[in-house]
């Protein structure tokens, strides 16, 4: 049962697709303080209670131990001190002994959520704006309540089955010429690959809904012709549109009324890549439609995937805050600085971004109700996504597009998938990308991934063949880099050959993949889940922050340490280990329940899985999902004596077609320590 509270004037925000009648009073074992204004839940804890959710975050599996802070951030650094990313998914799972309480608050604005940082045993959250609908789901295990969230939030977002196909992507690709050598270079070195990104580079000075003449001055043939090469074209379209009135989208805009205006009624200009933008009132239906109809042109010229960017907003300075800026560092000028003034001007440049006075400075209207930014901030990048999907949809209304995007609330997973943004070539990030899976799952957000190898720094081989090793078991597999790094596609390295075997394991796992992320968007099942969920009488299981299970069937516990021959996995029940190194050279073995160090390879990647189960495997060479559409067969890998498989298929391409579910009977199955997969 859900039960709903709402305090405060909470807003329409999408999250929800059930109707919950509110109760009156408050709920039992929470106090409620209200903080006039803000509002604040206390929760004791136990020393046995444990939490998860929150979906996009820093820090282990178990969030226990940290202050969180829902507030759409672009932050370049993500480290363990930071309290908020690019998207709010205010959803915490309480799991205690036979008990566990799922907190979902719909309240679109900043919030704390201090998980016994401050008193070890008390969770307070505190939601600053105060207007808040409190949804709890009660029942004995997270499974179920977990599966009553995504009933409450509705079915997640389902992309094309080509989009879960290996996708590279660079900052820094200027058009037709650089990613067709891309393509063809991952072509003649039999590299699988489905997708190609296309940056803010491919744009006219970095403006959305443009094409650089010089670099792509035929869109329509170049995404036609990499089309029959079976790769996607996926370019990029940030939330800022540029203050110009010789721009097609900006002067449109103007004409129209679309875009966010401060308290005064002027116009809200901050700047992003093409200087200063103007922003879409993506709360208002009506601009929301007017936005979603600017991917028009491009959804014709053949495009059929793309990615949002700089939705929280970004903003890289505004006009007022520039101003400011000015004056403060002109007044230190031709001085002596000493301590306080050198503070100052760093301060003055420093604070231009992001700045929490810029999100207090314009106003939206949401159908009729005027609300400041800051109250509904959180909202801005899943109003663009509802907005890009609408647009589609509009455009044809039956046809699956590719769709991921930056900033997020909970209810864009109906419309998009999301990446996890910049992250660092750093192993503590390949560690973070596993950590996270859990809580994006419980989110909704199946349909996720972080930029494998890292953004940001120069990486190295190594780190991108163990970061492989984990993204071909994660939804959205791509390989993305920032501007001026090391190139990082797979044929830049000396290793490219152990790499392309990687890949073609995530064409050999796929039509499994796909067929269990069907089950979970009809089942509200998690994705990926904490080994706690599925071992909840096992202490060692239930603390586990490294390793994750990927459905009921099998873990993952991929190696994520800088020159390590393996690691340590603990198996909470026997399990047969898949050693893989390519689509057609594997292993099977199997292993006892307990602590073990598991040796692996920096060309291996390793997958366990549950008894009484197999799993269906392709091992043939693809180049494409096109092959893999093409009636391949499949081997049969786990325990012997399992289960048959249900492969649940459907076309991979319209939203209408019907799911097909087929047994696949199991295959002889793995006994004992050398066993075999056919
Ligand atoms: C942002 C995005 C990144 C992109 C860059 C340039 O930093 O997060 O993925 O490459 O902008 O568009």
């Amino acid at each position: 049962m859900i039960r709903r509270y709402d305090y405060g004037t909470p807003l329409l925000t999408d999250a929800v697709v059930l109707s919950v009648e509110p109760e009156k009073g408050n709920p039992g074992g929470i106090t409620v303080e209200d903080l006039k204004p803000g509002i604040r839940f206390t929760l004791p804890m136990t020393e046995e209670t444990q939490l998860f959710g929150l979906g996009q975050a820093v820090r282990g599996i178990d969030k226990r131990g940290h202050i969180y802070r829902s507030w759409n951030t672009d932050d370049v650094l993500h480290t363990e001190n930071k309290a908020a990313l690019y998207g709010s998914h205010n959803f915490l799972l309480i799991v205690n002994p036979g008990d566990t309480l799922g907190l979902f608050l719909d309240d679109p604005g900043d919030i704390r959520w201090d998980l016994g940082a401050t008193e070890e045993n008390q969770i307070v959250i505190t939601s600053l704006g105060g207007d808040v609908s409190l949804y709890l789901i009660q029942d004995r295990d997270p499974l179920t309540v977990c599966r009553a969230f995504r009933g409450l939030i509705g079915k997640s977002y389902i992309p094309p089955f080509w989009a879960f196909g290996y996708i590279q992507s660079r900052w820094g690709y200027a058009g037709e010429e650089d990613i067709t050598k891309v393509v063809t270079e991952h072509r003649q070195k039999h590299i699988p690959m489905d997708g190609i990104c296309l940056d803010i580079d491919y744009m006219d000075r970095f403006r959305d809904f443009t094409w650089n003449p010089k670099t792509v001055p035929d869109p329509a043939g170049m995404v036609k012709r990499l089309r029959e090469k079976n790769v996607h074209v996926i370019p990029i379209i940030d939330a800022g549109i540029p203050v110009d009135e010789n721009d097609p989208a900006c002067a449109d805009g103007l004409k129209n009324d679309t875009f966010v205006h401060r308290e005064d009624g002027s116009l809200f200009q901050a700047a992003v890549w093409p200087g200063l933008c103007y922003f879409t009132d993506y709360l208002n239906t009506r601009c929301r439609n007017w936005f979603g109809d600017l991917y028009r042109p491009m959804l014709e010229a053949g495009v059929d995937g793309f990615w949002n960017d700089m939705n929280e907003p970004s903003l890289f300075y505004s006009r007022d805050g520039l101003e400011a800026a000015w004056k403060e560092i002109d007044s230190l000028k031709d001085r002596n600085l000493g301590q306080s003034e050198f503070w100052a001007l760093k301060r003055a440049v420093d604070s231009l971004a992001n700045n929490p006075e810029d999100y207090r400075a314009f106003w939206h209207d949401m159908d009729g109700q005027k609300v400041r930014h800051d109250r509904v901030h959180n909202l801005y990048g899943a109003g663009m996504t509802k907005a890009a999907m609408d647009g589609m949809h509009r455009f044809d209304p039956d046809r699956r597009f590719l769709l991921f995007t930056r900033s997020s609330y909970i209810g864009s997973h109906r419309y998009g998938g999301i990446w996890t943004g910049d992250n660092c070539a750093w192993w503590s990030h390949l560690k973070l990308n596993l950590q996270m899976l859990p809580g994006l799952s419980m989110c909704g957000y199946l349909f996720s991934g972080a930029d494998l190898g890292g953004f940001n720094n120069d990486t190295t081989g190594d780190l991108v063949l163990r970061w492989l090793e984990l993204g071909i078991f994660v939804p959205l597999m791509r390989n993305h880099a920032a501007l001026g790094t090391r190139e990082k596609d797979i044929c830049r390295f000396s290793r490219w050959k152990d790499m392309r075997n990687i890949v073609t394991l995530r064409y050999a796992l796929l039509p499994f993949l796909y067929s269990e992320f069907l089950k979970a968007v009809d089942s509200g099942t998690p994705l990926f889940m904490p080994l706690a969920f599925l071992y909840p009488g096992d202490t060692v299981a239930c603390h586990t922050q490294d390793q994750v299970m990927l459905t009921e069937q099998c873990m993952i516990a991929p190696v994520y340490e800088q020159n390590a021959v393996g690691r340590h996995v603990y198996l909470p029940e026997d399990m047969l280990m898949l050693r893989m190194r390519s689509c057609t050279d594997m292993d099977a073995c199997v292993m006892e329940k307990g602590a073990h160090f598991v040796p692996c390879a920096l060309n291996e990647a390793l997958l366990f899985i549950r008894k009484g189960y197999q799993i269906p495997l392709v091992m043939h060479d693809v180049e494409s999902t096109v092959d893999l559409r093409a009636g391949l067969s499949f081997t049969m890998a786990g325990w012997k004596d399992a289960q048959p498989y249900e492969l649940w298929e459907d076309d991979g391409e319209h939203v209408s077609a019907p799911v097909i579910s087929r047994t696949l009977a199991p295959g002889r199955g793995a006994d004992n320590r050398s066993g075999l997969l056919r």
